[in-house]
This record gives structure tokens, sequence and C-alpha cells, in this order.
């Protein structure tokens, strides 16, 4: 445990206070890596918030216009403080969602609460890439978002802010470790992660819809389209990556393409049935997480299509093979039942 602070420093040395530091040693190939990703973090990435929440007056701020046709639609309200239609965080005590989705989001705020552990290890991993690190800062603050989002839309449904910050803290008594080791890895896996968070917050705001539920909907949207940005964040940069050395690229991008599991989901309490539940709901299912490794590769550009389908159908095998995933896929399971 941390000491939070020690007793009687006052009474302690008279000595001068220094600076503890070690030697790191920045490599060429770091430094133009840095270079490189900070050119396209400032041109491609850095952006003030698309969204947050106001909790104080309980609505979103959304600070620019969303893209699609449903925007000008309800359940968003004219706003006499901001110039973009908002959500009102009350109209979600008007909304019931279904047991089965409650626990998806609560199951997605299980994963979202890892936080700490995926930006700890981020910025030791990236401290010498320089783009990666200030993304890393902005990536950071977006993410913690979400884990709000899902508390309000939560605690909507009934549940207490004191059960969910004790399942917060029980969750935080056990790390997340990095699946990978080297920052190109990691890249190549975040922008995986990405890419399988993006479809399942969708399909989790197309069943909200179904439940007649528009303000969780808009809410789980918000969220999706982060993590799609966050994807394209993450292709970015392993282009970059790609730039210096293609072959070690592929090497690395194909290894943890075969690999990939989402992060922290052995660690979340009841994972199993939080994976078949999410099955059941079509919110995760092997398919979503292999057309979305497939995707991701051939977004790269670097890796042709057969070489993707290839790939991905690996992983898919892989993962099938070594979890009980098999015994739970949609053709033995009952679907939810819609509302
Ligand atoms: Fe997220
Ligand atoms: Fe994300």
């Amino acid at each position: 445990m941390t000491e939070l602070w020690a007793p009687g420093v006052s009474s302690g040395s008279r000595e001068p206070f220094n600076d503890h530091s070690e030697i790191v040693e920045i490599t060429p190939a770091e430094r133009d890596l840095g270079e490189m990703t900070l050119r396209f973090f400032r041109t491609n990435i850095q952006r003030a918030p698309l969204w947050s929440i106001d909790f104080k007056n309980r609505m979103t701020v959304i600070n620019r216009p969303l893209r699609g046709e449903r925007r000008v639609q309800l359940p968003y309200e004219r706003s006499d403080s901001t110039s973009y239609p908002q959500l009102r965080l009350e109209a979600l005590e008007q909304e019931e969602i279904s047991p089965y989705l409650v626990r998806d989001l609560l199951y997605k705020k299980d994963t979202e609460d890892f936080l700490p552990d995926f930006t700890r290890h981020s910025k030791a991993l990236f401290r010498n890439l320089w783009g990666i690190t200030r993304a890393y800062d902005q990536w950071g603050y977006e993410e913690g978002q979400h884990s709000d989002v899902l508390e309000i839309i939560l605690e909507s449904q009934g549940y207490s802010r004191d059960e969910l910050f004790s399942r917060y803290f029980d969750n935080l008594s056990q790390t997340w470790e990095l699946p990978f080791t080297t920052p190109r890895q990691i890249t190549a896996y975040a922008a995986f992660q990405e890419g399988s968070t993006q479809p399942s917050y969708q399909a989790a705001a197309e069943r909200a819809d179904k439940e007649d539920a528009p303000v969780t909907a808009e809410l789980l949207r918000l969220i999706g389209r982060d993590e799609g940005y966050h994807w394209a964040s993450y292709i970015g940069f392993l282009r970059i990556f790609f730039g210096a050395d293609p072959e070690g690229t592929i090497g690395d991008t194909i290894h943890v393409a075969r690999q990939f599991r989402m992060p922290a989901i052995n660690l979340i309490p009841e994972h199993a049935k939080g994976f078949v539940n999410a099955m059941r709901l079509g919110t995760y299912t092997p398919d979503m997480e292999t057309e979305a490794i497939y995707s991701t590769l051939v977004s790269f550009g670097f890796i042709g299509k057969k070489l993707a389908r290839q790939t991905a159908d690996e992983h898919r095998d892989l993962i099938l093979a070594t979890t009980s995933l098999r015994n739970h896929l949609p053709g033995n399971l009952n679907p939810t039942p819609a509302r």
C-alpha cells in the first residue's frame, strides 16, 4: 500500500530537497518516431473533447455538431447555455432497460474501470515516443468519461452510487498487466481493442433503442464515437511504425492479431456470465471480434486482404479453442427477448 503522507515531516532532515533522477537513453529511432508521432498527433488527433458530462446541471455538453442523420431528432434538446442540442440526464429516469442490457453495461464499466492501469502502462511504455504519450493524455480523459456515463445510466436503473463505487474499488484491487511487451505491439493491440469496442457500444445502443431508451442509446453512441476515433488514431500511429520498419511491423501486427483478447476480460467478476449475456444480446460475439480484427488489419493499409482474412480466422479459431465460448455460440443460446 502507498503511504499517503508521512507523519512528522517537519521534524526531519534540514537538508535541501534534491530531485532524484536516473539517466535514460533516447535512441535515434525514438527521436525520429517521437517527432513523427507528434506531428501526426497535432494534425490528426488533437481535439477539444467532442462531448463531456456536466454533473452539476445533469446534462451533456456536446461541443460541436454530431454528424449523422439522427442528430436533429429527439432526445436532444435545445439548451440556453450551449450552442448545440444536449441530452438531459434526468430523462434517463423515465427509461427502463432490461436486466440483460444493465448487466452488459456493468460489464463494460468494469472493463473501462481498469483505466488507471491502461494509462499507467502506456505512460511508462511510450515515455520516449512523444506524440503517442501526448495522445494518451487525451485518450485517458475521454476514456474516463465512458465510465462516468455508464455510472449515470446504471444509477438511473436502480444501482446506488455506493454500490457502484465499492464495485470500482473491488475491481481496482487487482491490476491489469500488459498483454504484449513492446510499444509497437501495444499500438497494434490498442487498434484491435478500439476496433472491437466500437461495434460493441454500437450494438448496445441499438439494443437500447429497441428497448425504448433513446437517451441511454444516444449516450452509448457518444462513447462508441470516441472508440471509433481512438481506433483511427492507433491505426495512424501503427502506420508510422510501419514506415520505420515494414517487415517488423507486419510481423508484430499479425502476432498480436492472432493472440488478441479484450483487456481485463478474465479479471471481471463473473466474466463468463458477462460473456454469455453479451453474446445473447449481440453486444459481443466471436464473429464481431473477428470482423473487427479483419477490418483493422485491412485499414492499416500494409496488410493484404487475403492475409488479413487468414489471420482473423486464425484468431477466431484460437479464442474458440482456448475458451469456453464454443459452448455459448449464438446457435446454442436462446436470444434474449426484445422488448
Ligand atoms: Fe472506452
Ligand atoms: Fe477507447
